[in-house]
């Protein structure tokens, strides 16, 4: 007879970095993100807010929340040790720390709750996209948001920047129904689509809030 296998045993563990995740060069991202202030904002991070930055990279997006959550504080997550190096060296603010983790075990690593999960240029590349959106889910407020920034569904040449074609291989590219459809199964749902030319959009969706749950936190009001 099969024996019962425990609730820990049912989690898989950590994946390790996602296939087609490395860091861009600096020289085209930055020309790509010439104002990472501006897309965070886009996206509805605002003063007071708890984000996580999730697979933060180098630090590039972490430095703009942490501008524009004010009083509230960000926490990036990587598990490349030398990118997370980076991303404390470029981000000095005191609201600002670093965790090394796989994003597949977020809970382990920084148990939240957070306003905002903010995932950049990383989702196209997970593999099992609905056990990430259920780690997700489960470091996140009530009412919390999901925020996805990925490349758009178009064809890998069409993408240049800096004379090259850019960004993940055209089949890995996910459009906003497919990646909500991903992650639908954790109890998503859409709040808003923002289109950020060039070549990305951002999609947004929360978690409702439980019936009987208590207020949103202010920030989300
Ligand atoms: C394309 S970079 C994007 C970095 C940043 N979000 C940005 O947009 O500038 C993807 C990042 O995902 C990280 N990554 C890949 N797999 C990961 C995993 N399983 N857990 C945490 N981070 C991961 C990589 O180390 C890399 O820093």
């Amino acid at each position: 007879m099969a024996s019962d296998p425990s609730p820990q045993a049912q989690v898989p563990g950590p994946v390790g970095i996602f296939p087609a995740t490395g860091m861009p060069d600096a020289d085209w991202w930055h020309t790509l993100w010439p104002d990472p202030d501006a897309v965070v904002r886009a996206l509805g991070v605002g003063p007071g807010m708890r984000v996580l930055d999730l697979a933060c990279g180098d630090g590039h997006f972490t430095a703009a929340l942490a501008r524009c959550a004010g009083s509230g504080y960000v926490t990036g997550l990587d598990l490349d040790p030398a990118l997370l190096a980076r991303a404390k060296a470029r981000c000095a603010d005191p609201s600002c720390h670093f965790r090394l983790g796989d994003a597949m075990a977020i809970r382990d690593v920084c148990p939240g709750p957070f306003d905002v999960v903010f995932m950049a240029n990383t989702f196209h590349g997970v593999p099992d996209k609905a056990r990430l959106a259920s780690a997700v889910a489960a470091v996140l407020a009530p009412g919390g948001r999901f925020v996805i920034i990925n490349w758009q569904a178009r064809a890998r040449e069409e993408t240049v920047v800096l004379g090259a074609p850019r960004g993940p291989q055209t089949a890995l590219r996910l459009s906003p129904e497919a990646t909500l459809e991903a992650i639908s199964a954790a109890g998503f749902a859409r709040e808003r689509l923002v289109t950020l030319p060039p070549y990305h959009y951002g999609l947004i969706v929360h978690r409702p809030a439980a019936p009987d749950a208590k207020e949103a936190p202010a920030a989300l009001r």
